[in-house]
């Protein structure tokens, strides 16, 4: 595929009609408010290829697994994110010839994703068989002040004739997810109501039920003036719609307002939802559409104004990274801890929209820094809330303790159904626990801990204790896992698995310690509630002390896992660029033989654990490993990125860097077509904050390290920190701290200690990093 997509610092732009880029627009022009999402599917009748997909935050359907070979353990059923009521729909006839992209000759076509004001435009010529002409203008959005809102304002001139224009406008549910296993429809009709002011349809998912309910009004207006027509009105099963027939004038403009509230059964009672649709819509047309849009562009300001990150002198660079952070904030707005953040958001039905480790490994300190701390403390709340589901989850595996938390999640059941990675990538259960440390130690909440995260991390070394085993001439080891990197499966002692699991044992010792100085009643009604006892901490502590870790003395590095070196060593460039993605083009077995690195593995632990390496040690290791990593997932370039720039390899750093941000922009993978790879854009925002700022957390105090890419002129990025909200700004000369707050901020740049007071500011000249600072 070429690459189409032009260049601008706050827009995502698409000159030219190709219906062979339609699947991939689709998914990169989406919208979305945190309640709902919507892929860029056109409004009007469009016959060529498709993914329809209208998305609502925590609406699922548990899709009765399909698998060849059952094997004990498996879920049920995958939670898919579903296709819900087309709600944005219309039809155009012309004298009774439709308007469809896939059949008409398409002139002057834009499609415009507008990231600091939050709507999708398109704009295009329709040139009919017959000669006729009608220009195009429609402009959508999803309300980020009102999340129940959708509203189109779609606008026709016929540029060469006169004639009689038939307007439909429609909520059509009867729709189906293209991924269903069994080719089944998810939603049934619940109930239907129409009148010339409203139509309302609700429909029920067939399992579960969750109820959607979608209401809409419109308004047709020629010549700046509303008309008062009465629509036709058409009702049959699943689907509303009013019918308007009225004449065209050559060169005058018809415009459309179509305004729909979709409200579900998550937050309100079901048998309020028609009034409570009704409400909403009825709120939103009083208000209209152009003073809805003006709060659409407030709300995105402010968005903006606290997470925004200019680059100055690299418009790729600059569009790649507002793309990325428009699209996370588009996904998920933190308010409802039922929520997570889908590797694919609601832009497409693959991964099931559900909840995987990337929160925890990647998305996290994005919304620790850009977002006030609750939002973060959702997204560990999440987790908590799913403790009891992980405990019977590790049950349903045989084991007699602990917590193994699912691999891929709606509920906090499990619903992954590959062997190798439902019951092998236990390294999820390490994540989950790194993330109460990252917050706890981001935020300083401590109090998170006795209330909440201690419980957590003993159920999860509980599991630990169980999973682990011990060998006479090894010591402790973990057999047959998947590490992050899935191009390897059943290994034994996968370096980063055994470290992190080391890890979390450590942490909960400590967190244990903690929690019985500071807090002592809560210790006591912590033991009675999970009845800890001695025997398992002893245990734990052994464990630490003798985990087995397989490493190369020679290389001076940490091995993937105990069989690597068998392997025959080979580098990326020794691969045929015609063969890449290998996942796309080598059998599974010929990659699970080969080197060749899906994403961080031991980079990761040594990101992770950042700390307790030094620079020499995260050398040889990168030296290692980055030349065999394929980056085939979109997790991988970003780990890389920082680790990069930490070691000072800043060409591959800014290489990486662009791989990241514009890995939907350039469909670098393949396969933005089916949704974006929304939990890597937060891995994006790290290459920036934590790679090229450098930005660490210390002993309760931010680090700084920064330095400006060869190709920026400089770049800034703004981060909340215990109270204070700092700017900063890196040029190739210096950096620049502004304080916007009250509450004074500690730092330490470039190993130097510095307190920026309330609203005060602090220029340092840049200088190299030192090993101590990192
Ligand atoms: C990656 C996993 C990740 C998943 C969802 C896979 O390709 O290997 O680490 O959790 O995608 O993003």
């Amino acid at each position: 595929m070429k690459k189409y997509i032009k260049v601008d610092e706050w827009k995502i732009i698409e000159e030219g009609f190709d219906p062979k880029n339609h699947l991939v627009s689709e998914s990169l022009f989406s919208l979305g408010n945190g309640h709902m999402g919507q892929r860029a599917n056109f409004e009007e009748t469009y016959s060529g290829e498709s993914l329809q997909g209208s998305y609502m935050a925590g609406v699922y359907y548990p899709d009765k697994t399909r698998v060849g070979w059952w094997k004990i353990g498996y879920p049920e059923y995958f939670a898919k994110v579903i296709n819900s009521t087309n709600w944005i729909g219309l039809r155009l006839l012309f004298d009774g010839e439709e308007l469809d992209l896939a059949r008409v000759h398409v002139k002057d076509f834009t499609r415009i994703l507008n990231m600091k004001e939050g709507y999708l435009e398109r704009n295009f010529i329709a040139l009919f068989s017959g000669g006729r002409e009608v220009e195009v203008n429609a402009i959508r959005f999803l309300s980020i002040a009102r999340p129940e809102i959708g509203v189109i304002s779609y606008s026709i001139k016929p540029l060469n004739f006169s004639g009689n224009l038939k307007i439909i406008l429609y909520l059509d549910g009867d729709v189906r997810n293209q991924d269903a296993n069994y080719d089944e429809k998810f939603w049934v009709e619940n109930h239907r109501t129409i009148d010339t002011a409203e139509a309302i349809l609700t429909m029920r998912t067939k399992k579960l039920d969750f109820y959607l309910t979608s209401a809409m009004r419109c308004k047709i207006i020629q010549g700046n003036q509303p008309l008062s027509l009465s629509p036709l009105l058409h009702s049959k099963e699943k689907y509303l719609a009013y019918e308007f027939n009225l004449p065209m004038i050559q060169g005058e403009r018809t415009s459309i307002e179509k305004y729909v509230a979709n409200v579900t059964s998550r937050d309100y009672p079901v048998d309020s939802l028609e009034n409570v649709g009704r409400l909403r819509v009825q709120e939103a047309f009083g208000i209209g559409y152009s003073s809805l849009l003006e709060e659409q562009r407030e709300a995105w300001a402010k968005k903006w104004q606290d997470s925004d990150i200019v680059i100055e002198g690299d418009s790729e660079a600059q569009q790649g990274i507002r793309f990325n952070i428009f699209q996370l904030h588009q996904t998920y707005t933190g308010d409802d801890p039922r929520l997570n953040i889908g590797p694919k958001g609601f832009t497409g039905e693959k991964y099931g929209g559900s909840t995987y480790w990337d929160t925890e490994a990647y998305c996290l300190p994005f919304y620790l820094s850009t977002a006030d701390s609750h939002i973060a403390r959702n997204l560990l709340l999440y987790r908590y809330n799913h403790l009891e589901k992980a405990k019977e989850n590790a049950r349903k595996l045989g084991f007699k303790k602990g917590a193994l938390y699912p691999m891929v999640t709606m509920n906090g059941e499990e619903c992954h159904n590959e062997w190798e990675i439902t019951f092998e990538e236990i390294h999820r259960n390490g994540a989950i626990a790194y993330a109460i440390y990252n917050y706890v130690h981001y935020t300083g909440d401590n109090a998170y801990l006795p209330q909440y995260g201690l419980e957590v991390l003993i159920e999860i070394s509980r599991f630990w204790e169980e999973r682990i085993q011990y060998t006479e001439h090894k010591g402790y080891v973990i057999l047959g896992v998947t590490g992050p990197n899935e191009y390897e499966n059943n290994v034994n002692n996968n370096w980063y698995t055994n470290r992190i699991a080391a890890w979390t044992l450590q942490y909960t010792l400590e967190t244990l310690e903690f929690v019985r100085k500071e807090y002592p009643e809560r210790y006591e009604e912590m033991m009675e509630k999970t009845k800890l006892r001695e025997e398992e901490t002893e245990k734990w502590k052994e464990m630490i002390e003798k985990m087995y870790y397989p490493v190369d003395e020679n290389r001076g590095i940490f091995l993937q896992q105990d069989g690597f070196l068998d392997k025959e060593l080979k580098t990326v460039d020794q691969l045929d660029p015609k063969e890449r993605p290998i996942n796309q083009h080598w059998s599974w077995d010929r990659i699970l033989r080969s080197c060749y690195i899906k994403q961080a593995d031991v980079l990761q632990g040594l990101f992770f654990l950042g700390d307790q390496y030094d620079l020499e040690t995260k050398r040889r290791n990168f030296d290692f490993y980055e030349p065999m990593t394929v980056h085939e997932s979109s997790l991988s370039p970003c780990v890389h990125s920082i680790l990069a720039s930490e070691l000072g390899y800043k060409e591959k750093a800014y290489e990486l860097y662009l791989r990241t941000a514009r890995l939907d922009l350039e469909n670098y993978n393949h396969d933005t077509e089916d949704g974006l790879h929304i939990t890597s854009m937060a891995g994006t925002w790290m290459s920036v904050v934590m790679g090229f700022g450098g930005l660490r957390v210390r002993n309760g105090r931010l680090v700084l390290n920064p330095y400006t890419p060869d190709h920026w002129k400089g770049f800034s990025f703004k981060i909340l920190f215990r109270g204070s909200r700092l700017k900063v700004t890196v040029t190739k000369e210096k950096v620049l701290l502004r304080n916007e707050t009250e509450t004074p901020a500690d730092l330490l740049i470039f190993g130097n200690e510095y307190t920026i007071g309330a609203q005060g500011e602090l220029e340092i000249a840049l200088q190299q990093r030192t090993k101590a600072e990192i």
